[in-house]
This record gives structure tokens, sequence and C-alpha cells, in this order.
């Protein structure tokens, strides 16, 4: 596991590394009959029913769905902000539901790159100190983890703007700073949604394929939400969520 962890800390063991157990073909993610609801108005609000899906390692899938389907409860589901009110979530053979929140917190901070849709910036900290912050709490040194972060602002076209605070940045600058800070750790998993969202065509087709270079680099799996067919088209594969249900298939997307 962890195969293309570069640095040399000390990283969260997942249960599959305590019981010593050989490397499997299993897959990196796993979501087996998930449901979750939210109370609206006093009344649960069915928004994931049943829900199964499997990424392999180095896969990338992206995810369709109207506004409003719970793209993003989804992924804060995956990456253990959220508890599913049923189901399991298996990531690289640990399930996380099962782990207690300090474990949950230091798996997600190990193994998950998650570009937040509304950026969710430091607002206290640079554009640096943002994007380094993810390798100094692994125990990279603040030079390291300054120059790493100073090379993938320039990669994503916003080392210019690295000393600035995330509320002098445009949305579409704060979401290239985002962005590093998602994937400047190497993640195994990276979940992002609508990662070019704010950007303009042509930035976003740049920064799109700086995302896609990382993570073949890294092996790393991708869960792209997006409400763009051609952005869904550079993964893998494509599912859509509709009544809170997957579906593999592409359909005719209204949205
Ligand atoms: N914390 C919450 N409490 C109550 N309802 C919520 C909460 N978060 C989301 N919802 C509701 O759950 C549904 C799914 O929300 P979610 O944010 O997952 O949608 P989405 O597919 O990401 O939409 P968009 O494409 O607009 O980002 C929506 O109806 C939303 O109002
Ligand atoms: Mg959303």
């Amino acid at each position: 596991m962890n195969h293309h962890d570069k640095s040399p800390v000390t990283k969260h063991q997942s249960p599959a590394d305590e019981k010593n157990t050989p490397p499997t073909t299993s897959p990196l993610i796993s979501l087996a009959n998930v449901s979750h609801s939210y109370l609206e108005g006093g009344a649960p609000l069915k928004v994931l029913d049943n829900v199964s899906l499997d990424i392999q390692q180095s896969e990338k899938v992206a995810l369709l769905g109207r506004s409003g389907c719970g793209k993003s409860t989804l992924l804060n589901l995956i990456s253990g902000i959220d508890l599913p009110e049923q189901g399991e979530i298996t990531i690289d053979g640990a399930n996380i539901c099962t782990l207690t929140e300090t474990r949950r917190t230091l798996f997600r901070r190990n193994h998950i790159g998650f570009i937040y849709q509304f950026f969710n910036l430091i607002p206290s900290l640079t554009a640096l100190e943002n994007v380094a912050l993810t390798l100094e709490l692994k125990g990279v040194s603040a030079a390291q983890a300054r120059d790493r972060s100073m090379a993938l602002l320039s990669r994503l076209g916003v080392a210019d703007k690295s000393a600035s605070f995330p509320s002098r940045l445009s949305g579409g600058e704060q979401q290239r700073i985002a962005i590093a800070r998602a994937l400047v750790h190497s993640p195994e998993v990276v979940l992002a949604d609508e990662p070019t969202g704010n950007l303009d065509a042509q930035t976003g087709a740049a920064v799109l394929e700086v995302l896609h270079d990382i993570l073949d680099e890294s092996k790393s799996s991708l869960l792209l939400v997006t409400h763009s067919l051609a952005v869904a088209r550079s993964a893998n594969r494509i599912v859509t969520l509709e009544d809170g249900a997957i579906s593999e298939r592409e359909g005719d997307f209204a949205w």
C-alpha cells in the first residue's frame, strides 16, 4: 500500500497493514449499499438510496447528476467527513465507517485529497501556507513543504499568488490553490468536486490536464464530480446519480 508515498514520514497504518495481509486486487474504494438521508423540515430526505460503487487503483471515474442529487454528499461520505446512515465504505482495505473520529481524520489526511466545491481554504493562511500545511501535517519539513507547494502552484499557473490570502484571490485562483492543496501529498484517492467549475474554458482545460498528469504520476484514483460532459469524458468511466441511485450508463444528460 501507498507504494507512491515518497515522503519519509510515519504514516497511519490501515487495518490491512496491521494484519500484514498480502496485497489484493480488490477495489481501492468500495461503497456497499450506502444510504443517506438529511432531515428537511423535520422529515427525512433520502439523498442516497442503496448506492454501491467500486473504484480501482489508478481508475478515474466521473460522476454526473443534477444539482441537488447528492454528489457532494457522496464525496463527504467517502472522505469520512460524514458517516452514512447505512452501508459500508472501504478505502484501501480500511472500513472508514468503523474508525474513531481521530483515526478517520488521520486516514483522510494521509490517503485522501479533497478538492471542495467551495474551496474551503483557510482564510488566515496565505495561498502557499494553505498548500504547505497538507505536507507539514504529514511531518514534512517546512522548507521541503514550501518548495514542493511552490512547484505545484507554478504548474497550476498561480505561483505569483503564493503570498496572497484567499480573500484577495479570484474564484478561479482559489480553486487552483485548493487543487494544489489536495494533490501536493500525492494521495491515493482524489475526490474532486467541480474542480474546474470556476475557470474559463482554456484555463480549465489546462488545469484538468495538470490534474490528470499528477494523478497518473502517483497512480491515484479519482472520483470527479462535474456538470460538464466534456470534463467527464476525460475520466475512464462515467457514472450518473439520479433519484438516489448510481447508474453506469451515460444516458441523456439534461443537466
Ligand atoms: N447538511 C445538510 N442538511 C440538510 N440537507 C442537506 C445537507 N446537505 C445537503 N442537503 C440536501 O441534500 C441534497 C443533496 O445535496 P448535495 O450537496 O449532495 O447535492 P449536489 O449533487 O452536490 O448538488 P450541486 O450539483 O448543486 O452541488 C440537496 O437536496 C440538499 O439540499
Ligand atoms: Mg455539490
